[in-house]
């Protein structure tokens, strides 16, 4: 259930209940693409870094240990010890971006695994299966994610299927939930909307696959190739065809400047690779700038990554110390920096989400805009 506390403008302050508690929207969700947050952070020290929502990925999950695996262990929440909710992305994206060798139809994708050149089929009800035996609280509708820029044509077909896969996969959904052997009875589905960088295929898509009534919508395909003004004109399109009481997600996105853009248009929730993975090269989020620890200049600053950052990280350790474990190559550097930028980044959602609730968003967004995303 969405629960809309506050307009402003387009932006919206609400809150989203799952039987894994409730989401404080807009929201971040960090990404655990194999059950683990990359940079050896466990759900134990998530606790301490303002983490609400986890991202799994249904392709890898699937391709090791084994989605029957997990259902053997009790699910996700049981085998990785993160009690909150999860949302498990369909391989619709990762199909596409990672596995060779991929042949489409209409009943779904064969590719071979980016592991061991396995031969694999997945299909919309391959994925829900798997989305079932994980038991996670939000499952992904299984889609095509077409790179940008792409034909109008192809975008078109491309869309046109992955509507048809929607419905595949809500009924398969449907259809798991109420086996008697599932894990989590009330897992959610999400839908996604496609159609590249056209405008008439996204409304039409959008207005099509809100019919179903699903738990949420998520603007798919973007971030792929084009530009951010091309993104943003995607959102602006589509933002007013999407229900108002469901939360709307963009996928895979994105810098602080991108999600404050994203916000202002009335985008809920987000997930993105980059505070986890731009830390495991020594790149860390300020609230004065980006920084990299390896430069030499660190050498024997004693200050703390951040001063106005209270994480662990910034409570504790020195630019010194971190620029030493990194030149050292040391596991530690990154475990801390991925810490600081998960805390860094569920903490920019903290303070937008009280910047719409006392009314300052818009001062919030024009202060910090060009700030968070400077090189310093
Ligand atoms: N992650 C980022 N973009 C996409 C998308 O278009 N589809 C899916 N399933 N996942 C994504
Ligand atoms: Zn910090």
């Amino acid at each position: 259930m969405y629960r809309l506390i506050k307009n402003c403008g387009p932006a919206r302050r609400g809150e989203f209940e799952t039987p894994h508690g409730t989401i404080q929207m807009p929201a971040f969700m960090n990404v655990a693409t194999a059950g683990a947050i990359k940079g050896a952070v466990s759900a134990l020290d998530l606790k301490n870094l303002k983490c609400q929502v986890q991202l799994c990925n249904t392709y890898h999950l699937h391709l090791r240990p084994g989605d029957e695996t997990v259902r053997t262990l009790g699910g996700l929440h049981e085998f990785t010890r993160w009690d909150g909710p999860i949302l498990t992305d369909s391989g619709g994206f990762q199909v596409f971006s990672l596995a060779k060798l991929r042949n489409i139809t209409e009943d779904g994708v064969t590719f071979a695994s980016h592991i061991d050149g396995r031969k694999i089929f997945m299909g919309p009800e391959e994925s829900m299966k798997i989305q079932s035996n994980l038991a996670s609280t939000i499952a992904m509708a299984f889609d095509e994610c077409v790179q940008n820029p792409a034909p109008y044509e192809y975008a078109r077909e491309s869309c046109e299927r992955t509507i048809r896969w929607l419905k595949r996969s809500k009924a398969a959904l449907d259809r798991l939930n109420r086996e008697p052997g599932a894990i989590n009875p009330r897992q959610m589905l999400f839908g996604i909307n496609q159609g590249s960088t056209y405008e008439d295929l996204r409304i039409d898509c959008m207005k099509r696959i809100r019919e179903l009534d699903l738990d949420g919508y998520a603007i798919g395909g973007l971030a792929v190739g084009e530009r951010s003004e091309e993104m943003y004109r995607i959102i602006d399109a589509v933002i007013p065809e999407m229900p108002q009481d469901k939360p709307r997600y963009l996928m895979g996105v994105g810098t602080p400047e991108n999600i404050l853009e994203a916000v202002k248009r009335g985008v809920d929730l987000f997930d993105c690779v980059m505070p986890t993975r731009n830390a495991r090269h020594g790149h860390v989020f300020t609230w004065q700038g980006r920084r990299n620890l390896f430069n030499a200049k660190y050498e024997l600053d004693e200050s703390p990554l951040d001063s106005d950052c209270d994480c662990p990280v910034c409570r504790n350790f020195s630019r010194a110390y971190l620029h030493h474990l990194f030149k050292s190559g040391e596991m530690l550097a990154m475990r801390l920096c991925v810490m600081h930028n998960i805390y860094f980044y569920n903490s920019l959602f903290e303070k937008i989400r009280a910047s719409l609730d006392n009314g300052t968003f818009e001062r919030y967004y024009q202060d910090n805009l060009k700030v968070l995303n400077r090189r310093i």
